[in-house]
């Protein structure tokens, strides 16, 4: 099975960005972890600070990909061309929020991937990622 995580906009920092938010780990070591968990899975991970990378990224492995974690960061909030993108894709894509978005700024309250996206799972700090997976090995 392949999943693939598609992080956003400054998650690159997690770690060391906003500690008391985020948490403290990085996502490497954490994505590790992930590898670790689960070795049979091919998992890939990529990030982007620049919004038509991770367009771009969302039509290379949208086709193939049996599914597709998706941490927008703060395009989530802004961003029609990634919302498209995940209309244009055949893999179900599930919107991932470290945060819960909902307790914080009221410009966060609102998604454009989220009526795109096949769910999504918002406050739960990097559990949300593997989560994600769990879903899509019980729903192959
Ligand atoms: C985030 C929430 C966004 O509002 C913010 O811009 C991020 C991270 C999260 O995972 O909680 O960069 O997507």
């Amino acid at each position: 099975m392949k999943l693939c995580i598609i992080n956003g906009p400054n998650l690159n920092l997690l770690g060391k960005r906003e500690p008391e938010i985020y948490g403290s780990t990085t996502f490497n070591g954490f994505f590790s972890e992930l590898k670790n968990k689960y070795p049979d899975l091919n998992l890939s991970y990529f990030q982007s600070n620049s919004e038509g990378e991770i367009v771009s990224q969302l039509q290379e492995v949208g086709f193939g990909a049996d599914g597709i974690i998706l941490n927008a960061g703060a395009y989530t909030h802004t961003s029609v061309a990634i919302a498209d993108a995940v209309s244009a894709i055949s893999s179900p894509v599930i919107e991932v929020h470290i945060s819960n978005v909902y307790a914080r700024e009221t410009f966060r309250h609102h998604s454009y991937l989220s009526a795109v996206a096949k769910g999504c799972i918002i406050g739960l700090g990097l559990d949300g990622y593997r989560l994600a997976i769990d879903y899509f090995l019980r729903n192959q």
